[in-house]
């Protein structure tokens, strides 16, 4: 299996296909990048082995069917692609044509993208055919869910393929068709903007509008953590590209969202968001 891309959601990806037994040729910008996320990859992989998840022979095996590289035309062994890399159009537009260029005419290329259109991406090649979304959920290596996105022009096959593999990966996939946030951003993003919203019509702190959620419809995790946990700038930055897309006022990103995320108050990562971290 290639990944390209071994940021936060590519290094998951490629852990869950170590795990799984495959080999993986992963591809990043620099060395150096690459070299972090075996690092990471090699961290929560330990984690596993302490909490007797894992044998340290298999971590140690997992680790060695790991390739990384910065050239993409080593990924040209591979069966499947996932493409984990920034979420801009023209970056990825790019990177499938390249990789139509490189592997096997029938290996199944696969897009990680949470709001750009997979079938647009798919039409960067001469093959849309065996372009399929995998959107996998932030943290890979935790989150069930893969949708399995047909794009207009996807083989039953392309599909298939994918759905198997999501399967092989230890996830819960479910198939669906090439729309707007897919199936659970569609639904989550409009949300927790309304969350957001609410915060100042009902004038609750951000504990309270969690308590709320939490003990009132059964939420695991409050909205606003939800929200840090994400990443303001992440949320406003699918937000917009929703609202593009649907025209639909809820998608709009909260003034309130994008004047944080302009203040640079990005949640858990920047260690302050509607809460602060240390
Ligand atoms: N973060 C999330 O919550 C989340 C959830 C689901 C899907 N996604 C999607 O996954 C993709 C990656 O998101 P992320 O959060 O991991 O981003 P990230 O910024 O953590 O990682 C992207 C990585 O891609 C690398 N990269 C850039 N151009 C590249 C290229 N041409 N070839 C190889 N690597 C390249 C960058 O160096 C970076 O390490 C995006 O399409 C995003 O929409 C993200």
């Amino acid at each position: 299996m290639g990944v390209a891309g071994l940021g936060a959601m590519g290094a998951g990806i490629a852990q869950l296909a170590l795990e799984a037994g495959f080999d993986v040729v992963g591809r990043e910008v620099t060395s150096e990048l690459g070299e972090a996320a075996r690092g990471r990859i090699g961290h929560f992989l330990g984690r596993k082995v302490e909490k007797g998840q894992l044998s340290a022979e298999d971590r140690d095996a997992a680790l060695g069917r790991l390739e990384l590289t910065t050239d993409l035309a080593h990924l040209a062994r591979s069966d499947v692609v996932i493409e984990a890399i920034v979420e801009e159009l023209d970056a990825k537009l790019e990177c499938f044509a390249e990789l139509e260029r490189i592997v096997r005419p029938d290996a199944v290329l696969a897009t990680n993208t949470s709001a750009l259109s997979v079938t647009e991406i798919a039409a960067a090649t001469s093959t849309p055919e065996r372009v399929v979304g995998m959107h996998f959920f932030n943290p890979a290596p935790l989150m069930p869910l893969v949708e399995i996105v047909r794009a207009e022009l996807s083989s039953e096959e392309a599909v298939e393929t994918a759905y198997r593999l999501g399967e092989r990966m230890g996830k819960t996939p479910v198939r669906c068709h090439d729309t707007p946030g897919f199936v659970v951003n569609r639904i989550l993003i409009p949300l927790l903007n309304d969350c957001v919203r609410a915060l100042d019509e009902a004038r609750v702190t951000p504990e309270e509008m969690d308590t709320a959620l939490r003990h009132g419809a059964g939420w695991p995790m409050g909205p606003c953590t939800l929200v840090d946990l994400v990443g303001i700038d992440v949320h406003v930055h699918a937000s917009e590209a929703l609202y593009e897309k649907l025209r639909e006022p809820r998608m709009a990103p909260p003034p309130r969202l994008v004047a944080m995320r302009n203040a640079g108050l990005l949640g858990r990562k920047s260690g302050r968001g509607f809460y602060s971290y240390d």
